[in-house]
């Protein structure tokens, strides 16, 4: 065996994409490609009573102004491209297709629209009582007993903002259809998805579409499912009979492809004088659109972050002349752990408990939810770890008595949680004559490391240096696996591309050793030891062939190993012991406060994590330091303003929208916790992509109240909040 699988190896795709080599989306090509842009409702709500596209026609280079009145009908019954009836503003209503994308975006701006408009509601708080019950409330224990029975109580409404992905490549589609046979460059974190939502919306069967996407420039769920453009993009193409390339603008981002809805979580904690919860109340609302249900899970975390034998939970939805919300990194986690990490450190404050000595008091030793073990957690040893690193020790907790220089500092800390899950997944590794191995899954590389590490694992698992591995992913014809969400695929791809490796060394061994005086005759695939191209035995340690050696002699060109990851009856499908799984982490900031101009700044960070087996150091610490940093833009920066007036996002864009840059970033620490997990799947390793915004925001409010004696309940904590 050899052992790159844990090494942090660079990325064996770093250099094509600093030199531009890596094809994104919308930078395939076809010959006679035209080019699409979208028009979007300038009004939130009501209809449109006319549609003038005559002054667009005669654009030069137009080739077709698709509208409600002429697009062809397709064979979906889920929402139509095009609807005259308005319910937010910025839904896309036509695409004009023309050879350039200057005359295509110059064309799309004459189309004239008249609307009936309506006034629309897109704040909560003025419509709050419309909020409706969302699945059952789940309760546990009787609450208020456990309430009228505490000593302390924390009690309050917290609020979260919309915020918008942003990722940097844009959504993109190319679609070129070849007779009844579609292929789709679509920028998406899921090939397999994309292509059956395409199926899907042309009546067409899933085998006559192909997506491809070898690269995506991040997604963080905005790329989780497929939104209308990939169809108006395939739609456009049967349309004008030609390839059509259809980029969205970042301002078209803000409202073409979901965002995460804005919560308000009304939270109730209660706890005797030994501060131990004695009742724990969240019920959480978040807006959704007039179409789609969406569900922030953000009170979920109650029933399960602390050990209380008394729980209230409960979700509810308030539908609102909106875009349709979607996943945003870490859905539910990153908003419920803002409230419920603030709350506790209010509790630590008002019992005068240390914070971490407050989470200690309250350790959920299993998953209280469904009364199973956790497969393993290591929060203790997080915040051990954390903490040392941190010197959390140094904190004085009197409010506002630290200070360096003229700046007021605070030290804030709070855990962090994120489910490790792990869907079914195939893969396929194949030998050729040479002794190379080529991976083959339907998975994708969200910039995260995918391929890297894949080609770690299967290094390990056939035994060869992890340059003779050459990874092929993105593309939904490979074997079938789920999209890149939920932090599953490190776990299940990996898990699949190992037990398809060790499928193809034991088959290689086993017809080798079948070869006539085979050196290895009589050996067992665990008779063989394979390491950096070479096999040898583990009996007699002087018999050792080259793969490439074995592959002539078996008069081989190609040996192919297949397999399934599927999750076992100890995720609780089936008979046997069931387990939770759930990664686990401690986040720690420092801040640093102007005490007249009130600006933070976030001077240090630490996390600690445990996340089972490490894949390659750099890039998992990698993704939880990009986690950090968007945790730091909740905290601190990132909030999408809906206009009450007209219904629109009135801040789209860059500019507007403050992501967190290098200079609002300070250094981040990141402890990766030795944690062995035997049963969270194949591989031993849990996801990584989300828990790292997990707790950071809520860390920053805790080390601004340390510093300042300010509490604030809203995100993002922006200056005015503090002064
Ligand atoms: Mo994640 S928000 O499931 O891409």
């Amino acid at each position: 065996m050899n052992n790159y699988v844990g090494k942090p190896l660079d990325r064996v795709d770093g250099r094509l994409k600093v030199t531009g080599a890596a094809k994104y989306a919308a930078e395939f090509d076809a010959p006679k490609m035209s080019h699409a842009v979208l028009v979007l409702s300038t009004i939130a709500k009501g209809a449109i009573t006319a549609m003038d596209t005559s002054e667009a026609e005669k654009q030069p280079g137009v080739i077709a102004v698709i509208t409600p009145d002429n697009m062809p009908k397709v064979a979906a019954a889920q929402r139509p491209l095009f609807d005259k009836a308005i319910h937010y503003s910025g839904q896309s209503i036509a695409v004009v297709v023309a050879e350039t994308l200057e005359e295509a975006t110059r064309a799309a701006d004459l189309v004239h629209v008249t609307y009936a408009e309506e006034k629309p509601a897109v704040e909560m708080e003025p419509v709050i009582d419309q909020a409706y019950q969302r699945g059952q409330p789940n309760k546990r224990g009787d609450f208020d007993a456990g309430l009228a029975g505490a000593t302390h109580k924390v009690d309050h409404i917290y609020r979260t903002p919309i915020e918008h992905h942003n990722p940097m490549e844009p959504h993109a589609t190319v679609a070129v259809w070849n007779g009844d046979m579609l292929t789709a460059y679509d920028s998406t974190q899921g090939v397999s998805g994309s292509a059956q939502s395409l199926a899907r919306r042309f009546g067409i069967g899933a085998d006559k579409v192909r997506v491809i996407d070898p690269f995506v420039g991040g997604g963080f769920g905005c790329k989780g499912q497929s939104w209308p453009h990939s169809s108006i993009a395939a739609m456009a193409a049967q349309v004008v009979n030609r390839p059509v390339k259809l980029a969205l603008t970042r301002r078209q981002m803000f409202t073409s492809n979901g965002h995460r809805p804005p919560t308000r979580q009304a939270v109730i904690l209660g706890a005797g004088d030994d501060g131990k919860l004695t009742a724990h109340q969240h019920y959480a609302i978040n807006h959704t659109s007039r179409q789609d249900e969406f569900v922030e899970g953000t009170s979920r975390l109650a029933t399960s972050m602390y050990s209380c034998a008394n729980v209230n939970q409960g979700q509810k939805l308030l539908r609102l002349d909106v875009p349709g919300p979607t996943y945003a990194r870490a859905p539910g986690e990153s908003t419920g752990s803002f409230s419920i990490e603030t709350a506790m450190d209010e509790l630590a404050a008002e019992l005068g408990v240390d914070p971490i000595e407050l989470r200690l008091r309250n350790y959920a030793e299993k998953d209280e939810a469904s009364n199973r073990p956790y497969s393993s957690k290591s929060l203790k040893e997080c915040y051990r770890l954390g903490a040392e690193k941190f010197g959390w020790s140094k904190r004085n907790p009197k409010v506002g008595s630290m200070t360096e220089g003229r700046y007021l500092v605070g030290y804030g800390m709070a855990s962090a949680t994120y489910p490790a899950n792990f869907w079914p997944t195939s893969a396929k590794a194949v030998m050729t004559a040479d002794g190379k191995v080529q991976v083959q899954c339907g998975t994708q590389d969200l910039g995260t490391g995918t391929y890297t590490i894949l080609g770690q694992i299967a290094a390990d698992a056939v035994g060869v240096k992890p340059d003779m591995v050459r990874v092929e992913i993105g593309d939904s014809w490979l074997p079938n696996a789920p999209g890149s969400g939920g932090s599953n695929s490190a776990t299940s791809a990996g898990s699949a591309v190992m037990l398809a490796s060790q499928a193809l060394k034991k088959q290689v061994v086993e017809l080798y050793a079948a070869t006539e005086s085979s050196p290895l005759s009589g050996h067992a695939d665990e008779d063989v030891e394979a390491r950096d191209g070479k096999l040898t035995s583990k009996k007699d340690p002087t018999k050792s062939v080259e793969y490439a050696e074995v592959m002539k002699k078996l008069g081989k060109t190609s040996l192919e190993g297949e397999a399934t990851a599927r999750p076992g009856a100890e995720r609780g499908g089936g008979p046997g012991e069931h387990y939770t799984m759930q990664g686990f982490g401690a986040q720690f900031c420092e801040v640093h406060v102007d005490p007249d101009l009130r600006m933070v700044r976030v001077a240090r960070w630490v996390g600690a994590f445990g996340l089972g087996k490490v894949l390659n150091e750099k890039t998992l610490v990698s993704q939880l330091k990009g986690g950090v940093v968007w945790g730091i833009g909740m905290g601190l920066l990132e909030e999408t303003i809906p206009d009450a007036t007209h219904g629109r996002f009135v801040n789209c864009s860059l500019a507007d929208y403050h992501v967190p840059v290098s200079a609002d970033v300070c250094s981040i620490d990141i402890i990766l916790v030795p944690e062995e997990d035997k049963f969270v799947s194949p591989i031993g390793a849990k996801g990584a992509g989300e828990i790292g915004i997990t707790g950071a925001a809520a860390a920053i409010g805790n080390a601004i109240y340390h510093a300042t004696g300010k509490r604030v309940r809203d995100l993002p904590i922006t200056l005015n909040k503090i002064l």
